[in-house]
């Protein structure tokens, strides 16, 4: 649930959108995706009526499930991989847990954080959530026992070409935000908690479309123009519940908790741009301008994975992604919610894009890892891809008011 607050009234900003949404439609029209243009057309019409302003928007923080994974995804996102010191025992983890979980309760509800020394940017949360996970160092910490067989490094994949700086890690903060000063705040907010405890790892930045620039809900794209995320559970749908949270099947901690894979997928996007587009379109088995499957016209419409061209080949080809993804095994089944990553500058580095790969499972042994080895396998996309960075952790269930997020793993 969230709430929505409507700013003053047209002025200013109203012209400058209109002319703004004018000009960006021209351009798209000459790619000639007309639907595409009509939708954001009329979709700016109506944001050029309502001026909406979004700052105001929650996310409880509160609640069964930590927010952040069901939740729509935001425009931005931030990980960040902590390494705990050595000397942090089970009591600092506690305690670690315990402030981050009350600043966190209150940057998503717009209220500074305890000694916040910025208060007046935690005042617009934009949809802010932070989302808590763990690491096997930090479980074992609390108990060894309690670390679930899953919680470690993935198994090695031939296509792997994984960097220490971009894996692993004890503790995730994974922020995500509709606007990216929130963000910023609440992240060094957080990282101020975490100084006595700990120090940062890794931290990836990612990206979607901007909050209001397309209608709520559209498919997000990706840095190779494919959308992506067609092909996804839903939060309201019945599967979800059992595909992404985790059950009986334990630790008992975890109940209503979930796995969370992060994989830094890096893109060769000047290799990507010389490739034609029925080229790319097969590469993945959908095409570029709505999603469709090869075989369909629509982009939710199912792909036919038998339908042969006049010469006998497959229409979605044996080595397309979306063919190779897929699995019979209704429970083999991910849900992602990934984010385009840009990193410019990065000096000795060089440039670098691509896609922070994230989803959500009850068991990525059972979920993620046979679907990642069908794809090591025979994926087409491999020729303009390569998993650079890779993490798992444990995202324990929410908490309820005055309590902390992690808490159950010490009450047991
Ligand atoms: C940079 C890397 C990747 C790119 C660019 C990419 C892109 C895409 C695109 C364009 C689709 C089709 C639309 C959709 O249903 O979302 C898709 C589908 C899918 N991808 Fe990926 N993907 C990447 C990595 C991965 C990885 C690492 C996994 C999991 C191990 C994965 C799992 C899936 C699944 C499960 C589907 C849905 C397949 C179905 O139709 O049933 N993808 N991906």
């Amino acid at each position: 649930m969230s709430t929505d607050e409507q700013g003053p009234g047209p002025s200013r900003r109203r012209v400058l959108l209109g002319g703004a949404a004018a000009a960006g439609a021209g351009a798209v029209a000459l790619t000639g995706t007309d639907a595409l243009v009509r939708s954001l057309r009329s979709a700016s019409g109506e944001a050029a009526e309502a001026d909406p302003v979004h700052g105001g928007r929650t996310h409880p923080f509160h609640g069964a499930h930590q927010a952040g994974i069901a939740t729509p995804p935001q425009a931005n996102a931030r990980f960040i991989g902590v390494d705990l010191r050595e000397e942090v025992d089970a009591d600092g983890v506690r305690r670690l847990l315990s402030l981050l979980s009350d600043d966190a309760a209150r940057l998503t509800q717009g209220r500074a954080a305890l000694a916040d020394t910025e208060p007046e940017l935690a005042l617009a949360p934009a949809g802010l959530t932070v989302t808590l996970g763990f690491g096997p160092g930090l479980v074992e910490r609390v108990d060894p026992d309690a670390v679930p067989a899953w919680l470690g490094p993935l198994p090695a994949f031939d296509t792997d070409r994984l960097e220490d700086r971009w894996s692993h890690g004890d503790l995730l903060l994974q922020v995500c935000c509709d606007d990216t000063l929130t963000l910023s705040h609440a992240a060094r907010m957080l990282l101020k908690d975490v100084r006595a405890f700990g120090s940062v790892r890794w931290s990836q930045e990612g990206f979607r479309r901007s909050h209001g620039t397309e209608p709520a809900g559209t498919t997000m794209r990706n840095l190779m123009g494919q959308v992506d995320g067609t092909v996804n559970p839903e939060a309201n749908d019945p599967d979800f519940d059992p595909l992404v949270w985790c059950g009986a099947e334990g630790p008992g901690w975890l109940r209503g908790g979930t796995a969370v894979v992060l994989r830094r997928i890096s893109m060769d996007l000047d290799g990507w741009d010389r490739l034609d587009r029925p080229g790319r379109e097969d590469s993945v088995g959908r095409r570029l301008d709505n999603g469709a499957p090869l075989t369909g016209a629509e982009e939710h419409d199912e792909p036919d994975l038998d339908a042969v061209t006049p010469l006998g080949f497959p229409v979605i080809a044996e080595y397309a992604h979306i063919r190779r993804a897929r699995s019979e095994d209704p429970d083999e089944r991910i849900f992602r919610r990934a984010y385009n990553y840009e990193s410019v500058g990065g000096g000795a580095h060089g440039d670098d894009a691509g896609l922070l790969f994230v989803c959500y499972q009850r068991d990525p042994d059972r979920q993620f890892v046979p679907i990642q080895r069908r794809l090591d396998q025979l994926d087409l996309l491999n020729e303009w891809i390569t998993h650079i960075g890779s993490a798992v952790f444990a995202v324990p269930p929410g908490c309820a008011e005055g309590g902390f997020v992690g808490e159950t793993l010490f009450d047991r």
